[in-house]
């Protein structure tokens, strides 16, 4: 099957925020009391924010919060979480990252990001990558997120591409069900390399070359 376009997953794919995300819900939980802890932060790993939150809330114990106080909540963590992101720089993406992006633009694939973050673009900047992608697919243009397809089928669109002629780059097992879903190969990083479901594994980012002959 040919392909034309690669849709990567920006946390834990091309940036770790994982470890932001981490503190960020740490500091919220703390402040009311909730257990959380890093094996907890995995499960969030691709999760949309106020999803995350629910996941967090399971080990809540007060009385039922309401939407509005659910917001207010998520809120209160993308303040501390953009606070983090803020200390990014271009340092944040290795070198061998930027060379097989820049590598596979030469060999003629469009690049699109497909993120269930709103803070993608943000991000994006900090570290000097907006120019590297075609398009950016993020949680500001969808309304379901992963393992539904939607964000990469929008990505899929804004470069005027068929799904079938993408692959899609992930961490997280919820990713590589959306890019099936959609009709798209799944190449799998980190967390998501042992999935059955992907297919292929990459061991380091730069294995992408080897599929993007
Ligand atoms: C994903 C992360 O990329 O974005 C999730 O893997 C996160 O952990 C989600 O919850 C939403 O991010 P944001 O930046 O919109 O809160
Ligand atoms: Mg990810």
């Amino acid at each position: 099957m040919e392909t034309k376009a690669f849709i990567f997953d920006l946390d834990g794919v091309i940036v770790f925020t994982d470890k932001f995300h981490y503190q960020a819900w740490k500091k919220m939980a703390d402040g009311m009391g909730i257990y959380f802890d890093e094996t907890i932060n995995n499960r969030l790993r691709g999760v949309s924010r106020m999803d995350s939150l629910e996941i967090i809330l399971e080990r809540y114990e007060g009385e039922p919060l309401s939407r509005s106080e659910k917001e207010a909540l998520a809120e209160e963590k993308n303040a501390s979480y953009r606070e983090l992101l803020a200390t990014m720089t271009p340092a944040d993406v290795t070198d061998e990252v930027r060379a097989a992006l820049k590598e596979l633009r030469d060999r003629g694939y469009k690049l699109a990001i497909g993120s269930s973050s709103k803070n993608a673009r943000f991000i994006l900047e900090k570290v000097e990558l907006l120019d590297a992608f075609d398009a950016i697919s993020d949680g500001n243009n969808i309304t379901n997120s992963k393992p539904d397809p939607e964000v990469f089928l929008k990505a899929a669109e804004y470069l005027g591409e068929k799904p079938e002629e993408c692959i899609v780059v992930e961490d997280a097992y919820a990713g590589v069900d959306a890019a099936k879903a959609g009709g798209m190969r799944a190449a799998a990083i980190g967390d998501a390399a042992s999935y059955e479901k992907a297919d292929y594994k990459l061991d380091v980012f730069e294995d992408l070359l080897k599929i993007g002959l």
